[in-house]
């Protein structure tokens, strides 16, 4: 296949795979702004953190398919929609908090890599923890929070950060 991009900063055989992902085609089939919809589908799926009636917090949002995902979830009845279902609305998803306590934070939070490992862990490393101070000074007690983590170095420090005293009580 051949793609024409204005930049050549485009890797082309990435962008290629990119659209033969069964993901990707599925995302715009089923009116997802992306691949990243079925990402927190399959974590609830094995999970079951989102309910309707909650109070959920999108971190790093854009384009915002876990939005829409999570606005799905609060629309129980609604079926057959794509994207974002319209109609009934069972919960709250906020991006600008009114100091309400919060139940779910989902963070996919991710800075574009730079290829220097080095500096990417200590980026990827820095929205984690921004993602697990925003948590533990927003969410109930009995609170979640489900966060994008990279394998890499740094990764046994972030896991330390989560098993931490104020981290505990987080599911
Ligand atoms: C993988 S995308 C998120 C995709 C999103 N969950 C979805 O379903 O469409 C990563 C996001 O992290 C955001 N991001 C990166 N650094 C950030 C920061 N310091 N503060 C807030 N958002 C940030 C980017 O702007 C981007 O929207």
């Amino acid at each position: 296949m051949k793609i024409k991009t204005k930049s050549k900063k485009v890797d082309k055989a990435w962008l290629a795979g990119h659209v033969q992902d069964p993901y990707v085609k599925r995302a715009q089939q089923e009116g997802y702004r992306s691949r990243a919809a079925y990402k927190l589908e399959q974590i609830d799926e094995a999970l079951g953190l989102v309910r309707p009636g909650q109070v959920v917090v999108d971190l790093g949002s854009a384009p915002g398919a876990w939005s829409q995902v999570l606005r799905r979830r609060f629309a129980p009845k609604t079926a057959g929609v794509g994207g974002a279902a319209p109609g009934e609305l069972r919960g709250t998803i906020v991006a600008l908090l009114g100091g309400r306590p919060v139940d779910l934070v989902v963070s996919d939070m991710a800075p574009n890599l730079s290829g220097i490992e080095s500096a990417d862990a200590a980026r990827i490393a820095h929205l984690v923890e921004l993602a697990l101070d925003f948590a533990l000074r927003h969410l109930k007690p009995e609170g979640a929070l489900v966060c994008k983590v990279f394998h890499g170095s740094g990764y046994s420090q972030l896991v330390e950060a989560f098993k931490g005293d104020q981290a505990q009580g987080l599911a």
